[in-house]
């Protein structure tokens, strides 16, 4: 039996949601065939989480039901809002967001069924809901008034709507909507991985999607924003990160938001789109963050060779739009929630239970020793 640990570079199953491919020493990444560059550039979140689920871009017309359609889902039902004013004050926002969408699985009467069209509906409903949940609890835990889903307003826009009370500007929107498409899919990253091993065994979508999110939590996945965040208040000024990285690497730790699974020396693409949207809103806002990110990563790129990742220029964006530290992690789920559920989909489409084996390593053939004669 021949151990792969971490399953490093094991291929598991096909998939026609994304693609992430080197090509002359360049990752390119594709939804459903489309580069995300160009996605970055001339789309929408809605647009891309059509995309996502459906397969093909949507028609104009398609596209304005769509989101009229997540318009519609946006809004909580009283049961959630009053499991979220229950939650300790204290509790991690991404527990809450855990919480509620195990809650949301009791208040849906078709749970557990899986066929292509509940589904959907299942997938828009939160894709709809994430967002709520996130600015709600968030409301609540900070004692002020719950902001209402606004229909005139995007999805991106009406995030930061919910969360602030008021309406974003045209840039922060958009510096939003941008992040949550580049967040949007990522092929089989751990989150994702982890929905589709619960949905192989036909569990419901929302028991795919907390084991997702419980997942994305730890810091060596979505976690790693967090974290990012940490160290750019721990820096505090651009000239302190080159001690900062040489000390943390010479201790032997670890710097978070830097190194990539899949891209070994090479440049995560998302991460360029994203330090193009941490700039501009430095220029706008906040300087600071942006500074102490670009010294971090020439410091990292000069001692240990490490690019960053896709939680690394997140931070100081999601710091210059007001964010909570720890409400980073929410913000890559409610991308991610269109990536998830379409897996989820695909997943129940041409099912295989994922049962991989391990190598046991433990003691054998022990004799039994009753418990009077242990000692
Ligand atoms: N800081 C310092 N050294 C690092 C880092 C880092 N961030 N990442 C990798 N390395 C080093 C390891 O120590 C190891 O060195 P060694 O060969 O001398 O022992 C080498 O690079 C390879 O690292 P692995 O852990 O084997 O690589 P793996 O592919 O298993 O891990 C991971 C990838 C978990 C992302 C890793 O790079 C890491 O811990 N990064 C920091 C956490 C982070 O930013 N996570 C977010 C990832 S992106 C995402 O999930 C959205």
């Amino acid at each position: 039996m021949e151990v792969l640990e971490g399953l490093k570079d094991v291929v598991v199953c096909e998939s026609e949601i994304s693609r992430i491919v080197i090509e002359n020493g360049e990752a390119v990444l594709e939804y459903r065939g489309y580069n995300i560059h160009d996605l970055a550039k001339y789309s929408t979140y809605e647009e891309v989480a059509y995309l996502l689920l459906y397969g093909e871009l949507p028609s104009k017309s398609e596209l304005e039901l769509f989101s009229e359609e997540l318009k519609e889902r946006r809004e909580l039902p009283p049961q959630v809002i009053g499991l979220l004013s229950n939650l300790s004050p204290f509790s991690h926002p991404m527990v809450a967001l855990r919480t509620s969408v195990s809650y949301l699985g009791t208040l849906d009467k078709y749970i557990h069924h899986i066929d292509e069209e509940k589904s959907l509906e299942k997938a828009k409903n939160l894709i709809a809901k994430l967002p709520t949940i996130v600015a709600y609890f968030h409301r609540i835990r900070t004692g002020q008034k719950l902001i209402h889903p606004n229909e005139e307003l995007s999805h991106a826009e009406n995030f930061l709507y919910m969360l602030h009370g008021e309406i974003p500007s045209e840039v922060e929107a958009r510096a939003l909507d941008v992040d949550l498409i580049l967040h949007a899919d990522h092929e089989l990253n751990a989150s994702t991985f982890a929905a589709r091993v619960a949905a192989s065994t036909l569990a419901d979508m929302y028991a795919c999607v907390v084991a997702a999110t419980g997942t994305l939590m730890g810091p060596l996945h979505g976690g790693a924003s967090q974290k990012v965040m940490e160290m750019l208040r721990e820096v505090a000024v651009p000239w302190r990160a080159e001690s900062y990285v040489k000390e943390k690497l010479e201790r032997g730790e670890r710097i978070m938001g830097f190194g990539h699974r899949v891209y070994k020396n090479v440049v995560d693409p998302r991460t360029i789109e994203l330090k193009i949207l941490a700039k501009k809103l430095a220029e706008l806002k906040d300087p600071r963050w942006y500074k102490i990110s670009e010294a971090i990563e020439e410091a990292v790129r000069k001692y240990k060779g490490l690019l960053p990742n896709v939680d690394f220029y997140s931070a100081s964006v999601y710091a210059n739009l007001g964010i909570p530290d720890d409400m980073f992690i929410c913000i890559f789920a409610l991308g991610r929630i269109a990536g998830w559920t379409a897996h989820i989909i695909e997943q129940y489409k041409d099912n295989t239970l994922i049962r991989p084996r391990a190598k046991y390593v433990g003691p054998v053939r022990r004799k039994y020793i009753p418990i009077e004669e242990r000692g």
